[in-house]
């Protein structure tokens, strides 16, 4: 499959997990990716392990919370290939506490970099995107984005915030050429899991199982490409189950 050809995306958070694993899989199929991420020997790893493949690729250094850094991050994009036509904001962190024992200070930074670094990335990409003329941003909420768990507040917050900034987002750009969605894993065996107890996920998981990063990059690359071009405004969930009870 070559969906990517000729697209240039921009995704964030591409250093590790479930971005990098989208980085390689847009890539493969023909894309050229940037990724952006704090993590700068990783996310040029990545980088680099695409173009030992034979793809097109860069990296550029971005904190998402940073109106300044998206800027200069979409200018970096066009100035290295030229266009944008996909965004992916994935970078994300996350709190794991009761409300009550939640500071302020986890709270603001915790909706800084899951959901106020959403609006900022759409906001700075969004001449790009509808200059592409084709344009898609997939933004990465969460199942617990929908659903809640009893802790976590402000990740359920900022999740639960993307997938509406998304929707409303898609019908301020329905006629502009820019589809605009939001996906929402399960629990998905990656480093943002930390030391919780992989065991207890399992078994709230239906299919008894984590997802895997490369079962979320074909999700995203699927909202990402032409083959999902009537869906905008729309959530596409891969959960394993959890949130079909
Ligand atoms: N893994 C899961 O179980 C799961 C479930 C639901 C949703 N998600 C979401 O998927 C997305 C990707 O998470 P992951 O599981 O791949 O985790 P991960 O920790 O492997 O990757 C997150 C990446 O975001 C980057 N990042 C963090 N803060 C940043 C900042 N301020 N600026 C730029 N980059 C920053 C990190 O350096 C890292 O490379 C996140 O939004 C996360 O909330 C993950």
């Amino acid at each position: 499959m070559n969906r990517f050809e000729g697209r240039v995306g921009l995704i964030t958070g591409g250093a590790s997990g479930i971005g990098k694993a989208t980085a390689l899989r847009i890539a493969s199929e023909g894309g050229t990716v940037v990724i952006a991420d704090l993590q700068d020997d990783a996310g040029k790893a990545v980088a680099s392990q695409i173009e030992g493949d034979g793809g097109r690729a860069g990296y550029v250094h971005l904190d998402v919370t940073s109106e300044q850094g998206w800027a200069d991050a979409v200018a970096e994009t066009l100035s290295m290939f030229g266009r944008l036509d996909v965004l992916v904001n994935n970078a994300g962190i996350g709190d794991t506490e009761p409300l009550e024992v939640t500071t302020s200070d986890t709270w603001n930074k915790v909706v800084a970099v899951t959901q106020t670094s959403v609006f900022l990335g759409m906001k700075a990409a969004a001449d790009a995107l509808k200059a592409s003329g084709n344009g898609s941003v997939v933004n990465v909420s969460s199942m617990y984005g929908i659903v809640g768990s009893g802790v976590s507040p402000a990740y359920h917050a900022a999740k639960g915030a993307v997938r509406l900034l998304t929707k409303t987002t898609a019908l301020g750009w329905a006629t502009e050429g820019v589809r605009v969605n939001s996906v929402h894993p399960g629990f998905i065996d990656t480093p943002i899991l930390g030391d919780t107890d992989r065991d207890m996920l399992i078994a709230g998981t239906p299919m008894g199982r984590l997802g895997r990063p490369e079962e979320m990059a074909s999700l995203i690359a699927f909202v990402a490409s032409d083959d999902a071009s009537f869906a905008t405004g729309a959530e596409f969930v891969a959960d394993g189950g959890y949130t079909a009870r």
